[in-house]
């Protein structure tokens, strides 16, 4: 039967890490899967995770299931952590997930469920898992205009005027900071608009947040997120561990459902309950025990903010260091977006060509809508892809 199959689709991520893996040149850099590494081309464990690691090597009584919801003290950290000083928290529930694409699929699913016709807007160009993630649980997906590919920076006007036309029956899904693919972010003048926009016309926003503390800092980074917390009865969250903790493979996410009080808020939550047990029986636990570990700690917590801190510093003076070295270079200031762009990635509007001429040539794996991670690159590469990029005419 399965011979009825057709072709799979490749992940344009996943695909080029397989692609990097198997080229034997020394001298090639993987800038593709958004993967933090330090200098040495390393993604460490963080300190703050091993000492965690170690508590629970030590203490963990049982393995025993842990239950639907995953950890209750990981539910209520990582709440906390997205919401505290805001009014919302108090009518919020937060489910632990495999990954922020595990939170993305069940907060998909419960919109199909409470509102099948709804339509999701995603952010042209996205991230390459939305649409596939909202489309599996069957709901309609349309775009809005996000960036200007000459400018490299928002297309704000194109951008607001399609929020304009969003009424009811329409999900706004926002990047709440690091833009994935792009590196720019909305100003918080932005997310006033969007607040007041989704009072006026009904919209739900929908905020994804995988980069918290890569952008700005920690609680800079979620000024656009409380601000719409705040104003807007209804929202959700997605968020993720992978980056800011580095626990990638660990898979710790969570959902966050934002209602008009805590009992509807309960209610969702009950209904998330049926999509886990059909979907998974419940999230794996050894990456939330450690995040519910460290941020019950104050000890941990503070090791793991200065590490978080180390790793932004890192990623802001790569993103300095391309700007001035191309302008050194070049004589020219061609490559400022990659200091204005934030967090991990730029889109850098290289052509299918060059991105292919400088896999082939040059051994450098760039995503195929022109993505670059700037937090995987080390600084001593930097020369090296300078030259490369150049000799492609970038
Ligand atoms: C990325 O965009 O590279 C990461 O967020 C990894 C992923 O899950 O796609």
């Amino acid at each position: 039967m399965f011979e009825l199959l057709s072709e799979p689709r490749k992940d344009p991520i996943l695909s080029l890490s397989a692609a990097y893996k198997d080229d034997p040149r020394t001298n090639k850099l993987d800038l593709g899967i958004g993967v933090y590494r330090n200098n040495d081309g390393i993604t460490p464990v963080m300190a703050a995770v091993k000492a965690a690691e170690q508590y629970l090597l030590e203490n963990q009584p049982s393995k025993a299931y842990v239950g639907l919801a995953g950890d209750e003290i990981f539910n209520e950290a990582i709440t906390h952590l997205l919401l505290a000083g805001t009014e919302a928290e108090h009518r919020a529930i937060a489910l632990q997930t495999p990954g922020a694409s595990g939170a993305l699929r069940m907060l998909a699913d419960l919109i199909r469920q409470t509102k099948p016709d709804t339509t999701v807007w995603i952010s042209d160009p996205g991230y390459v898992n939305h649409r596939p993630i909202m489309e599996a649980a069957g709901l309609k997906v349309r775009s809005y205009p996000y960036f200007d590919p000459n400018t490299k920076t928002l297309n704000e006007a194109a951008m607001l005027a399609q929020f304009a036309q969003l009424g009811p029956d329409d999900i706004l899904l926002l990047h709440g900071c690091c833009h994935n693919p792009t590196g720019v972010d909305l100003e918080f003048s932005h997310w006033q608009q969007i607040a007041s926009m989704s009072q006026k016309q009904g919209f739900l926003p929908f905020i994804d947040i995988a980069y918290q503390g890569f952008g700005d800092g920690l609680e800079q980074d979620l000024k656009g997120l409380q601000h719409v917390v705040d104003q807007v009865e209804e929202v959700l969250i997605t968020t993720s561990c992978s980056k800011n903790f580095g626990l990638y493979r660990e898979r710790t996410g969570a959902a966050v459902l934002v209602a008009k009080d805590k009992q509807t808020a309960s209610k969702a939550r009950s209904r998330m309950f049926e999509i886990v047990r059909a979907n998974y029986t419940m999230p794996p636990d050894h990456g939330s025990a450690i995040v519910a570990h460290i941020l019950t700690t104050p000890e941990l917590k503070q090791q793991w903010l200065q590490e978080l801190n180390t790793m932004l510093t890192r990623i802001k003076g790569l993103r300095t260091s391309l700007r001035t070295q191309f302008q050194a270079k070049t004589g020219e200031d061609r490559f400022a977006f990659f200091e204005h762009h934030k967090g991990m990635f730029s889109v850098t509007g290289l052509s299918t060509e060059q991105i292919n001429r400088l896999r082939e040539e040059f051994g450098i794996y760039i995503v195929g809508d022109s993505r670059v991670n700037v937090a995987g690159m080390q600084e001593q590469a930097i020369p090296y892809l300078i030259d490369s990029f150049l000799a492609v005419g970038a």
